[in-house]
């Protein structure tokens, strides 16, 4: 494996600091004996309620488990369709699959990258049920418009909110507009865990209470069974590492904001690069900072050669995967996500990036330019 004088993400800078408090959490676990569904679950759920301003947060497994069990909830299933980003990680995809859905494809805003909203009312059919709107890369969505066309169809909207936690929409968290909101604490997330975690958030009490027994095996009674569920919970370590970490969050997000401004001021006009554009009345929390370029794949083997490590989310539009296949989507069918697709690069952004460590990239950046 190459080692990159700058790695693309280096998170012992966020969990060293809290190595002794985490150790301390362990042990209480350990202690409590009450592995599964204890308190630091639901002192977890309650916190992250409150932080993202709903009234119910239900932890679970994985992000992918939160869409899943979201659409689940909302009753989405075969014979449904969900409308979803053509530009996305696959998970949101994968999610109706899973519940045997049919996937309604939206092509990405050129400039925000997240789902273009002028384009979603032309998909709705009879059977459309739910739109998954993306706050992809850390940019929430417009979701004015989003929850205006779903009022206007009677449609459910669930969020996908995991790669934008604290992000705001008109001041508003996201994560806190749908009638469900899904997301993922995977470790790389602005908040993540030291392993694979998740949860919903939701404002009703009925969508709660059904993914809070979805994920239990259909039980909120012990060895009483109300419905077919599985088994999607939140670890209890997991969440006590999640409760130590929430505190910290916006003050992470402050950070990326700060790395992000320097790369937007040092790269504005630097050869054919196209910065990251914040939809009106959003901010930011930038999970991944996205760059384009029409030489993309030279600059990033520039960038490697140079010892900085960046990534590309994502390579492939998930409806040119080999696992969509079977959808016989052309290649050329959603433009904005295949351009994105051809052109996007991330570069490293994480709270302990030093200025050094900017200054270097830029250079970098600016050197291959010249
Ligand atoms: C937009 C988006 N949705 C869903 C997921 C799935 O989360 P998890 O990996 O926790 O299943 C991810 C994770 O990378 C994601 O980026």
């Amino acid at each position: 494996m190459t080692q990159y004088k700058i790695p693309y993400l280096n998170l012992q800078h966020v969990n060293s600091p809290l190595q002794a408090a985490y150790q301390t959490a362990i042990v209480k676990v350990f202690q409590n004996s009450n592995y599964i569904n204890g308190v630091y679950c639901a002192d977890f759920e309650k916190a992250y309620a409150d932080y993202t301003g709903t009234a119910y947060c239900s932890g679970l497994s994985n992000g992918l488990d939160a869409l899943i069990l979201s659409l689940k909830t909302l009753g989405v299933g075969v014979g449904d369709e969900v409308i979803v980003p053509a530009h996305t990680y696959i998970a949101t995809w994968l999610a109706v699959t899973h519940v045997g859905a049919t996937i309604v494809p939206v092509d990405c805003d050129p400039a925000t990258y997240n789902i273009d909203t002028t384009l979603i009312e032309e998909k709705i059919t009879p059977r459309t049920k739910c739109i998954i709107p993306v706050h992809l890369y850390g940019q929430p969505c417009n979701m004015d418009a989003i929850m205006a066309i779903a009022n206007k169809h009677n449609l459910y909207v669930a969020e996908d909110n995991a790669q934008a936690h604290g992000a705001t929409f008109k001041e508003q968290k996201t994560g806190s507009f749908g009638h469900i909101n899904a997301t993922s604490f995977y470790p790389g997330k602005n908040l993540g865990a030291i392993g694979d975690a998740g949860a919903i958030t939701t404002n009703s009490a009925d969508l709660y209470d059904k993914v809070t027994r979805l994920k239990n095996y259909g039980s909120s009674v012990k060895y009483q069974h109300t419905m077919l569920g599985g088994n999607n919970r939140l670890d209890e370590l997991q969440a006590a590492f999640l409760n130590l970490k929430l505190p910290l969050l916006d003050g992470y997000n402050v950070e990326r904001n700060r790395l992000a401004a320097i790369y937007n001021t040092q790269l504005a006009g630097v050869g054919d690069i196209v910065l990251p554009h914040t939809t009106l009345g959003a901010t930011h929390v930038y999970h991944i900072y996205i760059i384009r370029s029409g030489r993309r794949n030279q600059l990033q083997e520039y960038l490697a050669a140079n010892s900085v490590e960046t990534l590309i989310h994502y390579p492939t539009a998930a409806y040119n995967q080999a696992a969509y296949a079977h959808l016989g989507i052309g290649e050329d069918t959603y433009p904005n996500a295949a351009l994105v697709a051809d052109t996007c690069l991330s570069l490293p952004v994480y709270p302990g990036l030093s200025d050094g460590d900017m200054e270097y990239i830029i250079n970098i950046i600016k050197g291959f330019f010249t």
